[in-house]
């Protein structure tokens, strides 16, 4: 199996999780582009989804998948995403594709999360992949300068800014040992929105794409 059809496997197993009348959350990404073609085969079950970004609504929307709005669904009984880094214990980096903070919410207003990855995803320590902090413009410089103290290197992500109208800082030479510890302490810098370690948060369900199919972790 290649990368590309371990991530679609991953993807397609995802629609077990779901069920009639429901309104989903979903994620941005290739892998979570995988699950939103995927979706073409059970919309009729659906409600509507939540899109964690302007790329995944208009997506969904080419399928005829309604696109709703958070604040109007309330919670959301599922939600389904990709992950530039995931650990056995079902803790994450997402960000890669820029997303992060919607992918964020979503996930803390739904029940389940249910992650999809190829096998190149899955790590003992998150860090290798750089971690994404969104920041409010005006604090680009001063969040980088509290980044180096905590021991990373920060890089801008030049000529990216987010759908809510941020920066990205790309974090390298993290080993995060302790990633909801960081994630807290990153949050609480003034002016970071908010970081790529979904730990505090990690996935329920980890469907990992193998050359031997797709593997399941749960919490
Ligand atoms: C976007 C994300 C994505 O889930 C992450 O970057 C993985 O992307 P891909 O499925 O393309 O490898 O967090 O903000």
């Amino acid at each position: 199996m290649t990368r590309e059809t371990q991530k679609q496997a991953a993807a397609e197993a995802a629609l077990d999780y779901i069920d009639w009348d429901m309104v989903i959350g979903v994620g941005t990404g290739s892998t979570a582009n995988y699950f939103i073609d995927a979706l073409k085969k059970v919309k009729n079950k659906l409600d509507g989804a939540v899109a964690s970004s302007v790329a995944t609504a208009e997506r969904l929307r080419k399928l005829n998948i309604p696109v709703l709005e958070l604040s109007d669904t309330g919670d959301l009984p599922l939600y389904v995403d990709g992950a530039d880094e995931a650990t056995r214990h079902l803790h994450l980096i997402k960000g890669g594709g820029g997303a992060l903070t919607r992918e964020k919410i979503v996930a803390a207003a739904s029940a389940k999360f249910v992650c999809i990855a190829d096998d190149s995803k899955l790590v003992d320590v998150l860090g290798a992949f750089p971690l994404p902090v969104e920041v409010i413009p005006m604090a680009r410089s001063f969040v980088g300068r509290q980044l180096v103290r905590l021991g990373g290197q920060p890089e801008l992500r030049v000529g990216f800014t987010t759908d809510n109208g941020n920066v990205i800082l790309d974090v390298h030479n993290l080993e995060i040992l302790n990633p909801i510890e960081l994630e807290e302490t990153l949050n609480h810098l003034a002016g970071v929105v908010t970081n790529g370690i979904f730990a505090r948060r990690p996935a329920d369900v980890l469907l990992v794409g193998t050359e031997t199919g797709v593997e399941e972790m749960t919490t």
